[in-house]
């Protein structure tokens, strides 16, 4: 396996083609780019407060989602859960997360309480998310996003 520039995304296991290879050093900038981009198909008709998630799977393939909404608000999804789900959908149960940017158009946060738990689901030690901070990519493990998170 190639090995990946300083302050870069780096899975651990990663067992893909050139291609995915590629997918799977994406910088910070350029995972929330792609985050970016999915934040703007956002359908966020009620809060106006469009979201936007990117994963790498630990197979190096990458994967999208925005949030969209619901007139009945609770049947909302968020970005980052939308991602995840169709990531499981394409890879299967053993999907894992290397690396999950989120990003809003005009807002900055970390991933939900909800999502973190979903995230923590398909996370390793290894895995990084990212999320802007004060204009600057902020990258946390789910150790520290969900120290306490449920399990069974
Ligand atoms: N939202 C996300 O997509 N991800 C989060 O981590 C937090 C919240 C969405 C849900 C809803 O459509 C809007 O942001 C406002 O809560």
């Amino acid at each position: 396996m190639r090995k990946a520039p300083e302050g870069w995304s780096t899975p651990k296991r990663c067992r893909a083609n050139r291609k995915t290879q590629f997918l799977s050093f994406m910088n910070s900038a350029e995972l929330l780019n792609h985050a970016k981009a999915a934040a703007l198909k956002a359908y966020a008709p009620y809060s106006k407060f469009q979201v936007g998630c990117v994963l790498v799977t630990s197979s190096g393939r990458l994967f999208k989602g925005c949030n969209v909404e619901n007139a009945s608000y609770g049947l909302t999804i968020c970005a980052e859960r939308n991602a995840i789900f169709h990531a499981v959908a394409e890879e299967g149960s053993q999907m894992k997360i290397a690396t999950l940017a989120v990003i809003a158009l005009g807002h900055e946060f970390p991933p939900c309480g909800a999502c973190r738990q979903v995230i923590a689901e398909f996370a390793t030690p290894e895995t990084v998310v990212w999320f802007l901070c004060d204009g600057k990519p902020v990258a946390m493990t789910m150790a520290e996003l969900l120290p306490s998170g449920f399990k069974i």
